[in-house]
């Protein structure tokens, strides 16, 4: 079974009228396996966050199927999507989006405190993500004190401490410098290979796209091209870059 599976998905944005409308996804089709390591590219306007905020429930105007983990998220109520997203899936954005009045920790063991856990499990589950992600020696830090680098790497902790079935994350470097980007990439690579966490983000760099394991190059809101790394990191790089000149993304998404 697939972790996510999604069959002909189709979104339009009405405008004001009938004759103004966008077509941003049109006929997607997607699967994902546990433990895979994914990025969605593609040049701007081509439905890369249309496509994440479907498939993860963000958005629910749309047309087709999705499953995850075999529950069908096209037919739930949104008190069920809700509850589904809550339990089941983990979110990291842009912008860190942690709460200031909190500390890292504190942030980390939210979606446990949620859920009712034990004050012993969440801890020993913090430390071990926090460790896992080179942030455990600043867990008593507050967000405002701390690197952007640092707040991205806290709030994917929090997105995979109640071990979700799937993390999705929509350009999670797109705030960050060059050197935190590559820490917080090297972290998310780390899930996935220790922890064997699925993971989709969307990307416009690159080079944060070859941390991935699978690029998947989206034009148009269709899916244009899929490519896979078999060797090294570097390699895979310039197959992305020959890939998104090919598909002709725009310079500045290289
Ligand atoms: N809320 C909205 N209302 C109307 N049209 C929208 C809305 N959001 C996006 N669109 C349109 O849908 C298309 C896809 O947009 P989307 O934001 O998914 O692209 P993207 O690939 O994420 O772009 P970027 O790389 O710039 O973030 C674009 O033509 C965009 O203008
Ligand atoms: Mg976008």
């Amino acid at each position: 079974m697939y972790v996510l599976d999604a069959e002909n998905l189709v979104k339009v944005y009405k405008g004001r009228d009938k004759s103004n409308y966008t077509r941003a996804l049109n006929g997607i089709d997607l699967k994902i396996e546990n433990g895979e390591f994914v990025a969605i590219m593609g040049p701007s306007g081509s439905g890369k966050t249309t496509l994440l905020n479907v498939l993860s429930g963000i958005d629910r105007a749309y047309e087709g199927r999705i499953q995850i983990s075999g529950a069908g998220i096209h037919s739930m109520s949104a008190d069920e999507l809700a509850l589904f997203r809550r339990q089941r899936l983990g979110f990291v954005f842009q912008e860190f989006n942690l709460l200031d009045s909190l500390t890292l920790r504190e942030n980390v063991m939210l979606p446990m405190v949620l859920d009712n856990k034990s004050v012993v499990e969440m801890s020993e589950k913090a430390d071990k993500v926090m460790t896992m992600l080179d942030i455990y020696n600043i867990m008593d830090k507050y967000p405002y004190t701390v690197s952007g680098g640092q707040q991205q790497r806290t709030a994917i902790c929090r997105a995979v401490i109640n071990d979700p079935d799937i993390v999705f994350a929509d350009e999670p470097t797109g705030n960050l410098d060059s050197k935190s980007s590559k820490a917080v990439m090297k972290c998310l690579e780390r899930l996935n290979s220790l922890n064997h966490s699925t993971i989709l983000i969307v990307t416009h760099d690159a080079f944060a796209a070859s941390y991935c394991n699978k690029v998947i190059f989206i034009k148009d809101g269709r899916v244009h091209l899929e490519i896979t790394k078999k060797g090294e990191r570097k390699e895979f790089f310039d197959e992305i870059l020959e890939s998104l000149a090919i598909i002709g993304g725009e310079k500045d998404d290289l």
